[in-house]
């Protein structure tokens, strides 16, 4: 049987899963707790990674590498850079790119790790599907995308920023976590996908912004991963 790891930068979003999953087993690995047993009939591993991309790829190499998940899905906040994104609405990665690795000066294109090929790291499309059925009972306001999600060690409250990152990149939320998730799951050949929600529009008010939507935007997309586990562990 197949195990799901899932990692959530922040406690609110991994406490609602958390709560609801049916826990077997705590296990502690260095400063990391990992939560081991069932959600909605799926064996999973859940994991507060802490912010930014070395815990998230600290957290996600460990689920593959000690745990032994057979994908890895992330699941958090984010900040909308699409103008027509809303707080709250949701983003299912068609894939991720690091905003902030940046070899242009060589020739390279923003975003592009040289002597690495992806500079997008695709989303697999069985965990894209299951995530899209997921959407159907969320609160009216919350509009579903399927697009590009762009990851840096910055919580980014700028619209010059903002707007910089969704020229370059077409991304349609950033955050900053998913590219290194992202970037692991490729290294290690299994499939993997990246929830958000928005929680602010990264612009000069980002950090207000979220302060009072956080909890909202962690609940919505909680509520994606759940619906994903609800369909994986359909399928078994
Ligand atoms: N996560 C939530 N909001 C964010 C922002 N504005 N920048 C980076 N990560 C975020």
């Amino acid at each position: 049987e197949k195990t799901v790891g899932i990692i959530g930068p922040m406690e609110v979003e991994i406490d609602i899963l958390r709560s609801h999953m049916d826990v077997e087993e705590t296990v502690e690995k260095g400063k990391l707790t990992y939560y081991e047993g069932e959600l909605n009939g799926q064996n999973i591993v859940l994991v507060q990674s802490g912010i930014g991309k070395v815990n998230a790829t600290v957290a996600a190499q460990t689920l593959v590498s000690e745990f032994g998940v057979d994908a890895l899905i992330n699941s958090g906040v984010a900040g909308g850079i699409h103008p027509d994104l809303g707080l709250g609405d949701i983003v299912i990665s068609t894939e991720t790119v690091h905003h902030d690795m940046d070899e242009t000066a060589k020739g390279f294109k923003p975003g592009q790790i040289p002597g690495m090929d992806p500079r997008f790291f695709k989303a697999d499309q069985k965990l894209i599907d299951l995530a899209m059925k997921g959407t159907k009972d969320l609160p009216d306001y919350v509009d579903v995308y399927n697009a590009r999600i762009a990851t840096g060690d910055q919580f980014i409250a700028s619209e010059k920023k903002t707007e910089w990152i969704y020229d370059t990149f077409n991304a349609y939320v950033v955050e900053m976590e998913g590219a290194a998730v992202g970037q692991v799951a490729y290294l290690n050949e299994i499939p993997y996908v990246v929830i958000r929600s928005a929680s602010d529009d990264a612009g000069e008010e980002a950090a207000s912004i979220q302060e009072n939507f956080v909890e909202k935007a962690a609940e919505n997309s909680s509520h994606v991963i759940e619906e994903i586990l609800k369909g994986m562990s359909e399928k078994n």
